[in-house]
């Protein structure tokens, strides 16, 4: 059992989150329900942004794609995070929990003139440009507003990250961003020093997501800061930051060995000061972007477990009554995950069984082989580590409602996200008028 942040077993043999009991939780909330513990949330925005900051002059971003609500925003801000957002969506999330706009870095590889327009007019602190297309459209629009927006160039250094290859981005045959070894990078730099109304900070990139080799970061860090000091010595212009994306690997199942915050911290903040002090230039200030390091772990989910089936010598499924709807991972990642029964917490485990989803698909498995107490209709599975990439990445298939998210601190519980009700599924159906019946 992998317990993180506020999460304990209770004299009553349960699991409680933010001394509260997962029963009561799900006696009053229902199931599937996410929780999220306040303080553990906290502590792993505290940990990066100190852990950073020890180091030097840096930024910690916190990736809203893994987990945003308003609730979840605010925390953010108040835990002093900046912040990474890549759509109109995310950026009206976070402007709409009184997020400061001038913290806020606009990611996205077609971001479309609305959303560069709303960064734009919101004042956004960067936005990070990922192209030539962007890089006209936003020094002309800038232009034509008489205003000049910071910028990071994104880069892709041609790195292979060991991690599923759905959620690689460095690589050089990627969609993101402006390639390093070819000499297209160089090109968008000099482009964009030339563009009117825009003033280049910074370069960025990322890696990927889920990663645990402390090399990929050094090496990433070492190739963008050859880079910063190649266009030092070639056109005389020196970077004030320098963004090393987000990507930090954390705890789903055995196997899975994280690195702490001080750690990747060295690993990054040591690389750049020492290139920086080599070439004699300033040491740019370094920004990261953890989404999941941060959240992943805060976040669990409570099912309630219903049928179950026994394949005669081959396995026993136990099906909640969630699945891909609440968290496509398993099956776009094959993502692996580990459950206890929260209510027979402190039972031994007795049988190996599978978990099942309630969608119609086969594909729709939450864990395959996990040793359980005997299980029965009713008890509560808790999921852990759901806290990032669960929620923003949930659907409506099979018309299922999407679970409420709550947030548990200090022995109590607040609803963050409402469930979704069987009429808010049909509530942005429309019936043309000659589908009506009594026409
Ligand atoms: N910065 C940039 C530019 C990114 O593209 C991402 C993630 C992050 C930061 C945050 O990465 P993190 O620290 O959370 O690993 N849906 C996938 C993950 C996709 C990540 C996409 N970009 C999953 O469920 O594993």
């Amino acid at each position: 059992m992998h317990l993180t942040g506020t999460m304990q077993i209770n004299g009553a043999g349960h699991l409680e989150i933010g001394g509260v009991d997962v029963v009561e939780l799900a006696n009053s909330y229902g199931t599937p329900l996410w929780v999220i513990d306040e303080q553990g949330f906290r502590r792993n925005c505290r940990d990066f942004r100190e852990a950073f900051a020890r180091k030097g002059n840096s930024l910690v971003l916190y990736a809203s794609k893994a987990l945003t609500s308003l609730a979840i925003i605010r925390i953010v801000a108040e835990e002093g995070l900046g912040l990474d957002v890549v759509s109109g969506g995310e950026l009206y999330t976070a402007l709409q929990a009184g997020f400061p706009a001038q913290h806020i870095y606009f990611h996205g590889n077609n971001k479309s003139v609305d959303e560069i327009t709303r960064a734009v007019d919101n004042s956004v602190g960067r936005i990070v440009v990922d192209n030539f297309y962007e890089l006209s459209l936003l020094s002309d629009l800038c232009r034509a507003k008489n205003y000049t927006q910071d910028i990071l160039l994104r880069i892709t250094p041609g790195i292979e990250a060991h991690t599923h290859e759905f959620i690689q981005t460095g690589q050089i045959d990627s969609k993101f961003g402006f390639t390093l070894p070819d000499g297209q990078a160089l090109e968008g730099v000099k482009k964009a020093l030339n563009s009117p109304n825009i003033n280049l900070a910074g370069l960025h990139c990322h890696i990927g997501s889920q990663i645990f080799e402390m090399e990929s970061f050094r090496q990433a860090a070492a190739l963008m800061m050859d880079f910063v000091i190649e266009i030092h010595n070639k056109l005389g212009h020196q970077f004030d930051e320098i963004d090393m994306g987000g990507g930090f690997g954390i705890y789903y199942s055995a196997g899975d060995e994280p690195t702490y915050a001080d750690d990747w911290a060295d690993a990054v903040m040591s690389t750049v000061a020492k290139k920086a002090r080599q070439a004699n230039i300033n040491i740019p200030r370094v920004i990261v972007e953890p989404g999941r390091a941060i959240v992943g772990p805060a976040g669990v989910t409570i099912y309630s477990i219903g049928s179950w089936k026994e394949v005669a010598n081959v396995r026993k499924y136990l099906a909640v009554d969630g699945g891909m709807a609440d968290n496509i991972r398993p099956a776009l990642y094959d993502a692996t995950y580990t459950a206890i029964l929260g209510n027979k917490a402190n039972i031994p485990p007795q049988e190996l069984v599978s978990i099942a989803g309630k969608c119609c698909e086969s594909g729709d498995m939450l864990i395959w082989d996990i040793n359980l107490p005997a299980a029965e209709a009713g008890d509560l599975l808790v999921v852990f580590a759901t806290g990032a990439y669960n929620y923003t990445m949930s659907s409506n298939y099979n018309r299922l409602p999407r679970p409420a998210m709550i947030l548990v601190n200090d022995g109590n519980s607040d609803l963050i996200i409402k469930r979704e009700t069987y009429a808010d599924l049909i509530s942005h159906d429309l019936i043309p008028a000659r589908l009506n019946p009594s026409r």
